[in-house]
């Protein structure tokens, strides 16, 4: 029996949020409905869904709350989209999930990346202090106005972000912050930021595709928000993706969800004491439900475990080179506790060695410009040379592992030689997830 550990956090079902679950018992496709006038759609004043979204956003804090049925990433997209016109200026962290650069090349946005810690250990990006955000958003207005910032917390890890006293900086610069909260319950809102983004099949008990759009304060336009997720949104929501949406964030805050929560942290807590008894480095996380396994401190490129354990039928959800993260699920399988603890000790035994050599943190500055627009550099002519032979050119294609998303080259970039040298080692951490040759703009 295979054990999986990746989402969505249902858990092919067990933890489904109990109002999606009663729903999926009624006769197949029964629930299949249009926009009628008593159901009525995301965007429509009126309706079951319009009553459930009002619901929905005085349950997580906010003023407004849309649902979404193509995921956080659309709804990310949405939510760029109204906070800057064409032609402006967006602060995006490196580790930005790859829809916003979408949203950046529809709005034709002027991405500006910006640099975050970096932990050589673990080879993942932390949260930024409050001080590093204010000294990216005062590099970032340098060469002119900002329209916005983005963030995002927690990250796939589950590593969580100050985010009150980030809000503070970006209201402070009089910027709007969205928060990309793909992983979490609505910390953004509650922090006081103006937009943020849940999908509800990562950390709460909805369907893949279910997501929300959270919004409030001055700084948010509600018709901009309509119009861009308008554009974006199909017009035949599904009804089965908006009751998911709806079952999920109302499990978020009933005494059911919660208690179910609290079931699956104890199991979590034991997962932990188990590794820890064995003397497996774990990376601490903010989110009980993610066990990050350190890889790097026993040898072992994250990817390569993954591979072992696959092999094995232990399914994880996010192989990075010195990492390995499995999600729990809100209703963990059985056995877990035992199970997983196990096997990795069994990975160890088979796989261990010298711990890796310190990840290297892109040489970049703390926040890039591109050399050529976004949109202009993915349609560009373009051909395709080795990393190694790639230094002066424009990239004309992201380098993007997936999961988790978050590209490592971006289109319109200069690949200088110290950026060259860097793709290349990476591709051999990446192994099959990042080639050895890049599309350049052609001269
Ligand atoms: C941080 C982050 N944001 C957004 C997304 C996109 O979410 P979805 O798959 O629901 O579109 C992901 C997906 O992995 C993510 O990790």
């Amino acid at each position: 029996m295979s054990l999986d550990l990746h989402l969505p956090a249902h858990g092919r079902g067990r933890g489904l949020a109990p109002g999606l679950r009663d729903l999926l018992r009624q006769r197949p496709a029964s629930w299949d409905l249009p926009e009628l006038p008593a159901i009525g759609g995301p965007l429509l004043g009126e309706g079951a869904v319009a009553d459930s979204q009002r619901a929905c956003a005085r349950l997580l804090g906010a003023t407004h709350c849309w649902f979404g049925v193509n995921g956080a990433s659309g709804l990310l997209q949405a939510a760029l989209l109204a906070l800057a016109p064409p032609g402006s200026r967006v602060l995006l962290p490196r580790n930005l999930h790859r829809s916003l650069l979408h949203a950046c090349v529809l709005g034709q946005l002027e991405p500006l990346l910006f640099e975050l810690p970096f932990d050589p250990a673990t080879g993942l990006w932390l949260p930024p202090s409050p001080e590093h955000l204010a000294r990216v958003i005062a590099a970032g207005q340098v060469e002119g106005p900002v329209a916005a910032v983005a963030l995002v917390s927690p990250t796939y890890q589950g590593l969580a972000a100050d985010l009150p006293a980030l809000t503070a900086v970006v209201h402070q610069a009089g910027l709007p912050l969205l928060v990309d909260g793909a992983h979490g319950h609505g910390a953004g809102i509650t922090a006081g930021a103006d937009l943020e983004v849940l999908s509800l099949q990562k950390s709460a008990g909805g369907l893949a595709q279910s997501a929300a759009l959270l919004a409030q304060g001055p700084r948010i336009a509600v018709a901009a928000l309509e119009r861009s997720l308008l554009w974006l949104q199909t017009s035949s929501p599904s009804a089965l993706l908006l009751a998911s949406c709806e079952a999920a964030i109302t499990a978020l805050g009933s005494t059911e969800g919660a208690r179910q929560r609290a079931r699956a942290t104890a199991v979590a807590t034991q997962v932990q004491q188990r590794c820890q008894a064995l003397g497996l480095p774990l990376v601490s996380s903010d989110d009980p439900l993610r066990l990050v396994l350190h890889t790097g401190a026993l040898g072992i490129n994250g990817l390569e475990a993954d591979n072992w354990l696959l092999a094995r039928g232990v399914i994880g959800e996010l192989p990075e080179p010195a990492t390995l993260t499995f999600c729990l699920g809100l209703r963990p399988p059985r056995g877990v506790a035992w199970r997983l603890p196990r096997r990795l000790a069994q990975l160890r035994r088979a796989l261990a060695g010298p711990p890796l050599a310190p990840q290297e943190p892109p040489p970049l500055p703390l926040v890039g410009t591109l050399a050529l627009p976004l949109g202009q550099a993915w349609r560009a002519p373009h051909h395709t040379v080795p990393l190694a032979a790639a230094a002066g050119a424009i990239a004309a294609e992201p380098l993007c592992p997936y999961p988790p998303g978050i590209p490592l080259l971006v289109p319109g970039e200069r690949i200088d030689a110290a950026r060259a040298g860097w793709l290349q080692r990476q591709s051999q951490l990446w192994p099959g997830q990042i080639a050895d040759t890049v599309r350049v703009v052609a001269d």
